[in-house]
């Protein structure tokens, strides 16, 4: 028995055992058992009675199903570091405690970042196909030609937490680094990089322009076809957010002409029902949206969520709450 061990959560996303065991040691944990994400009239349904719902990015939380919410939730616990998915102004005036999973991600989705970069820039896709074929020739001093990722500048678009492990591991390849945040970083937090007020003035430094920076109304389609116009000749692009940041009808077409040399892709728009082209056009080196997704990372998530519940039900500051 643990103190909260009657409080009754409710798990609409599905985990991975490990972390379902570590909601079950602590509360009265009930889970989503049909193998898909609920359908939001099922969300509601299924968390009612609950005290603490437990979400992830793919379970919208809008007003209108906030304000349907049963009334004896008090807590909204969210497995993801993005939290665009809940209105979080509707969550606070119904008096609601949010939670979310920031920190504890940062490493693998800046790992992440590395493999979208050298996969998009070594052509990994192509060299992958070619052997599996059973196509490949034998090595000759042509193919697949790729570009360095050493030594290139790299700009980073949102210097928060995952954007500055990911400048940390640049500095291990070599690249001068040069970002672009709402704020600029204290000397010790920017160690070298390059503050760039507008991103304008980011983009004709960036031979490869990292996304790193959380969706909203405000950078949805920051990078759109003018912003693309100011990128280095054959510069790589690379999105860990979230795909509505950039506009596709912009970056497509940059793709197909060489403009872009490729794209390293964790994040799309309208997720899993992406852009045709995006699994056709072979500078396009595509994830499923795995940017946090390890072992140790999820159970670190669940971990974070179980004890900020626990700081929440017992009064105490919890750091992961947003509201
Ligand atoms: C996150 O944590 O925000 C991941 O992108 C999953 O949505």
């Amino acid at each position: 028995m643990t103190q909260f061990s009657s409080v009754r959560v409710f798990v609409a996303c599905r985990l991975p055992p490990e972390c379902r065991a570590l909601f079950s040691e602590r509360f009265d944990a009930r889970f989503n058992e049909r193998g898909r994400t609920l359908t939001a009239d099922e969300l509601i349904a299924e968390s009612a009675g609950a005290e603490v719902l437990v979400l992830t990015a793919t379970d919208r939380l809008d007003a209108a199903a906030i304000a349907r919410l049963s009334p004896e939730i008090r807590i909204v616990a969210t497995y993801s570091v993005g939290h665009e998915h809940i209105d979080v102004a509707a969550a606070r005036a119904r008096g609601l405690t949010v939670l979310f999973t920031p920190d504890v991600l940062s490493d693998a989705c800046a790992d992440t970042a590395f493999l979208l970069m050298l996969g998009a820039a070594r052509r990994a896709l192509e060299s992958s196909d070619l052997v599996r074929s059973g196509t490949w020739t034998g090595w000759t001093p042509l193919q697949l030609l790729g570009r360095d990722v050493h030594g290139a500048r790299l700009g980073i678009i949102g210097m928060g937490r995952i954007g500055r492990a990911i400048a940390k591991r640049a500095r291990g390849f070599d690249m001068p680094v040069h970002y672009h945040n709402r704020s600029r970083l204290p000397p010790e937090a920017e160690n070298g990089a390059r503050f760039h007020p507008t991103l304008d003035g980011l983009l004709a430094e960036s031979d490869f322009l990292c996304v790193a920076c959380p969706a909203s109304p405000e950078t949805r389609h920051l990078i759109d076809a003018a912003r693309i116009a100011q990128l280095p000749q054959g510069a790589i692009i690379v999105n860990i957010a979230r795909g509505e940041v950039v506009d596709d009808r912009a970056l497509i077409p940059a793709l197909e002409s060489g403009r872009i040399f490729a794209a390293g892709l964790d994040v799309f728009e309208n997720e899993p029902n992406i852009a045709p082209a995006y699994r056709t056009l072979p500078n396009v080196f595509a994830l499923p949206h795995i940017g946090s997704s390890t072992l140790e990372t999820r159970i670190a998530m669940a971990r974070l969520l179980v004890d900020g519940i626990d700081a929440s039900l017992a009064g105490q500051p919890v750091p992961n709450r947003l509201v």
